[in-house]
């Protein structure tokens, strides 16, 4: 595929005849000082440092960090094709995702979103049934009662924190519906767990990780805390034999062409992967949803006219999804603008040629749907939260590539299908009984962590309708 790399402004950065690396900020030296700077400048900001990068310097920013350290920075649709299908056998995991200390591979270890090459083609190949688009027809049911069930805590007039409310959600849906278990009192270590850890992974710490800073021995309660929960899943389930037909059952029982099974720590490795990728991208999506209506009355309006059409004071099932085409169509544009998985990381495994450009092999590459996602070459207006680009009927502008919140190629989510039902179920059930609104003045700040989430919850009053 043919890139032309012009920087948002129009104009063209100058090239290497030799191919040399493409523009970027200063490289970063050896000395740590300048690591920590840089580090702490970055990570107090990542998002907006980098959308800084792709205005000032194109479409594939470099940065030499260290001697031997290059990292890419890449927001073209056409550099996401690359990447993620045409060479997608040339990269592997990496940065934030990869590292044992302090990266998400501390708390995630080796399940799906962290494991590589043929292992996790074969722990994909065994995970998929579980989530495909038939089989998990037969969960929206659960996704709905979850749903009222929490409804029945929501009082007129009361201000929560929404994001609060639907990450426990989604959490008890996960854990019901793919793993048939009741996580109630334990959703919270969970919860907290997966924070401390994303933070952890985005931040700057210059302290060895055996001295017992306050962060450090909250790391270690917080972990001890959530192995306790699914060691005890886990342990429970062997002990009880019996097939219930979920996803645990399934990696219980399953076994290799060696015919092993798989050992607690991978059974342990995969669940909290679920827990985690299955729960706080959906969320958030649902988190900056609610944000979003509560400042389009028109979008609402229009929202709450197609439910109010098809529910009729009755409860939501599967087959009036169909009939919700616009609450399908306000989360996709919401996902435009907040995509919760706002950047991905790749490692090249070899030299590949991405545009025109060699990026040699194991170079970091990031993959920033962010900045594609609000690039105006592809987006008429687009900071403007109009869910009606996604009209099946509507002619749109941008290259298919140019909308991935949830990736594409081999490692596409697998979650895709679940999470757009259950987002729609859950979007519908509570629209239709209440509007969220925001107090005055409320100034939301962005935390771009592995997902993107709003800084310190996000406070909303409901207001039966
Ligand atoms: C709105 C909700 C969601 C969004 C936006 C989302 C987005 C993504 C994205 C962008 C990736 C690719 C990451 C990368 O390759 O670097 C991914 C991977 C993944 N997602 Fe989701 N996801 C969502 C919901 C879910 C749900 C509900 C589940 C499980 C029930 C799930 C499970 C996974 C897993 C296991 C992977 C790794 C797949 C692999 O590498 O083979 N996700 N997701």
């Amino acid at each position: 595929m043919a890139t032309t790399h012009i920087k948002q402004d129009g104009t063209t950065p100058s090239k290497t005849l030799d191919r040399g690396y493409p523009p970027g900020p200063p490289a970063v030296g050896t000395n740590s000082l300048a690591q920590l700077r840089f580090g702490l400048r970055v990570t107090s900001d990542p998002l907006n440092v980098m959308l800084g990068w792709f205005k000032q310097y194109g479409d594939i920013v470099h940065l030499q960090f260290g001697e031997k350290a290059h990292v890419y920075f890449l927001a073209h649709p056409d550099d996401f094709h690359t990447v993620l299908v045409e060479k997608a056998d040339q990269f592997h995991k990496a940065g934030s995702y990869k590292d044992e200390k302090r990266g998400l591979a501390r708390i995630l270890g080796n399940g799906l979103v962290t494991s590589d090459g043929d292992y996790w083609q074969q722990q994909r190949k065994l995970i998929q049934p579980a989530l495909h688009a038939r089989r998990i027809e037969a969960y929206a049911e659960e996704m709905v009662r979850l749903t009222q069930y929490m409804l029945q805590s929501w009082q007129d007039g009361q201000t929560i924190d929404v994001n609060h409310a639907m990450m426990g959600l989604t959490l008890a849906i996960v854990a019901k519906t793919i793993l048939d278990t009741d996580i109630n009192s334990d959703a919270e270590k969970i919860a907290e767990a997966v924070t401390v850890f994303q933070q952890l992974a985005f931040g700057v710490d210059i302290f060895p990780l055996w001295l017992p800073t306050p962060s450090h021995l909250k790391q270690r309660r917080v972990e001890k805390a959530m192995n306790e929960v699914v060691t005890a899943l886990v342990t429970q389930r062997r002990k009880a034999t019996e097939d219930r037909g979920d996803l645990l059952s399934m990696l219980l029982n399953s076994t290799d062409e060696a015919g092993q099974g798989m050992s607690d720590q991978q059974i342990r490795d995969e669940i909290v992967t679920l827990f985690l990728a299955g729960h706080e991208t959906t969320a958030n999506a649902l988190s900056w949803t609610w944000y979003l209506l509560a400042q389009h009355p028109a979008v609402e309006q229009k929202l709450h006219a197609e439910l109010d059409d098809v529910l009729q004071g009755k409860p939501l099932t599967l087959a009036d999804l169909k009939k919700l085409p616009y609450a399908e169509q306000v989360l996709q544009e919401s996902m435009r603008l907040y995509p919760p998985v706002w950047n991905m990381s790749r490692q090249a495994l070899a030299d590949v040629e991405i545009g025109e450009y060699i990026i040699p092999k194991g170079s970091e590459v990031n993959l920033n749907t962010y900045a594609m996602h609000h690039d105006p070459r592809w987006w008429n207006e687009p900071e403007r939260f109009l869910p009606e680009r996604f009209h099946p009927d509507r002619q749109t502008t941008a290259p298919k590539m140019a909308y991935l919140p949830f990736s594409t190629g081999p490692r596409v989510c697998i979650g895709n299908s679940f999470a757009m039902m259950e987002a729609r179920l859950i979007l519908a059930t509570l629209a239709g009984r209440y509007r969220l609104t925001l107090s005055d003045g409320y100034q939301l700040q962005m935390e771009p962590l592995i997902a993107l989430r709003p800084r310190g919850g996000l406070q909303m009053t409901l207001q039966e309708r």
